[in-house]
């Protein structure tokens, strides 16, 4: 099928940079958001994203008027008569996504696809609710929408192998890299790159490292931006939700560092409201440090900190949904570097395993273990695979063939 109008419900960080992304590849979008005034700041985003394009002097200020054209404000489903996609981008809660796809398959056409960028719910949870499972499917964009490549296009169990084919396609068609993912909490992302931030969030709160210390030893890692740095950006409040949906399915290995509730409490909730782990234009009531003795009372001592001690549970995880068959090593790796930066020199956090050596990874974990606890046990596949040689590029097989 193709796709000549889509529309984009959620006007926030996400909805609007989706809705930009859409515009740019040339096609019309209609921005929906509760009340005029979300609609409004969604608009503005967008054009703020077009012109620091034209201040930078990618785009003619006539080129930014043709793009905004394509992009129209709504409070209502006027207009969504004849739209072949919707992507919802709103509040991250089950029963509020499915009411507003129920509503929606009233209005849209027999054939609309039904696309959730939910972080982190199951798709065929949202799908059960309404009458055509088969058009319902996940559709995971990356903070900042605009600039990061990645869609991860995740069926329910109910997904039609068309609405996924047309999914690719139109991804393809925005300019992103469409990956395949098998649906399981957290999907394939956010399962690897929750372990990483909480870790970040775990050393702050014991007082292993100061944040400023955390965010440069990932930066010198290669990571675009330090970990505590991307909580803010992700927002507070989405990564506890996130962080919960991941306990629930994983357990105590994705149990939630304290500080991240601490945080949400004192409504520091990120960029998006002036404060989070960082300072940006607001002076919140409770500083970080009143926060951190809060929760340090109930933790460990300090253990130390590493860049391993972030980097090691991600490449576990990896590996432990390699072994699940939620994607291959190859996707795995693309996906970590196009949605989250992780360095391109280092190939992803299956290339890299096998760069340091699969058995160095192994001793890592165990070490890591000994120190921290039992949510750096290592996945079995790691361990079979130093059993039977596999052991990275110096053995010429691990996770790949050199
Ligand atoms: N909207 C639009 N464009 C933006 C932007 C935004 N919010 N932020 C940055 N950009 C653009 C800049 O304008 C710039 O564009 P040009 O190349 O055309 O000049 C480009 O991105 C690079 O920006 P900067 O030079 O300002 O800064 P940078 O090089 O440090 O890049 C970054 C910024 C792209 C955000 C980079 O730090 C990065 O990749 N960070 C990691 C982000 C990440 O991990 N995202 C995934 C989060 S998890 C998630 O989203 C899933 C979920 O469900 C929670
Ligand atoms: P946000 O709070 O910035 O924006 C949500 C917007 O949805 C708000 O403007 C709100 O008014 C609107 N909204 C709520 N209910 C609505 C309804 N019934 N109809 C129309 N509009 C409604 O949130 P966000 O960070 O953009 O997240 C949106 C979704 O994207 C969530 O499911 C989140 O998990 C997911 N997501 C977030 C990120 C991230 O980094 N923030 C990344 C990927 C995916």
């Amino acid at each position: 099928m193709y796709i000549y109008k889509a529309a984009v419900i959620g006007a926030g960080t996400m909805g609007a940079g989706i809705a930009q992304v859409v515009t740019y590849s040339g096609l019309p979008v209609i921005l929906k958001d509760v009340n005029q005034e979300a609609v409004d700041r969604g608009l503005a985003t967008v054009r703020k994203i077009y012109q620091n394009r034209v201040d930078k002097g990618k785009m003619t200020a006539s080129e930014m008027d043709q793009k905004m054209a394509l992009v129209s404000g709504a409070t209502d489903f006027s207009g969504f008569s004849d739209v072949d996609i919707v992507i919802e981008a709103i509040y991250e809660d089950v029963s509020v996504k499915q009411k507003l796809f129920q509503e929606l398959e009233k209005i849209c056409p027999e054939g609309t696809i039904f696309a959730s960028n939910t972080s982190s719910l199951p798709i065929s949870a949202i799908a059960s609710a309404i009458q055509k499972p088969d058009k319902m499917i996940g559709m995971h964009f990356f903070n900042p929408a605009p600039v990061m490549k990645l869609v991860e296009v995740i069926p329910g169990l109910g997904t039609s192998e068309e609405t996924i084919d047309d999914v690719v396609l139109f991804s393809e068609s925005l300019r992103k890299i469409p990956i395949r993912v098998q649906e399981c909490a957290g999907f394939l992302v956010n399962r690897l790159l929750m372990p990483y931030l909480n870790e970040a969030a775990l050393a702050l709160q014991e007082g292993a490292a100061s944040a400023k210390e955390i965010d440069t030893a990932l930066t010198e890692f290669g990571m675009p931006m330090g970990p505590l740095t991307l909580f803010d950006m992700v927002g507070i409040d989405v990564s506890v939700k996130v962080s919960d949906i991941l306990h629930d399915a994983y357990g105590p290995r994705a149990t939630a560092a304290e500080i991240l509730r601490a945080l949400e409490k004192a409504n520091r909730l990120g960029v998006k409201n002036g404060a989070g782990f960082y300072t940006y234009n607001e002076e919140p009531k409770e500083s970080l440090e009143t926060l951190i003795e809060k929760v340090n009372a109930a933790s460990a001592s300090s253990k130390g900190f590493s860049a391993n001690r972030l980097i090691m549970p991600m490449i576990n995880e990896a590996v432990i949904s390699l072994q699940e068959g939620v994607a291959s090593a190859e996707d795995i790796d693309i996906a970590m570097m196009a949605g989250t930066g992780f360095p391109q020199d280092k190939g992803g956090p299956l290339h890299y395993a096998d760069q340091i050596g699969v058995d160095v990874v192994l001793s890592e974990l165990e070490s890591l273990k000994e120190n921290h606890g039992d949510r750096f046990w290592p996945a079995p596949m790691i361990k079979r695979m130093v059993q039977g040689g596999y052991l990275g590029k110096k053995s010429g097989k691990g996770f790949f063939q050199y």
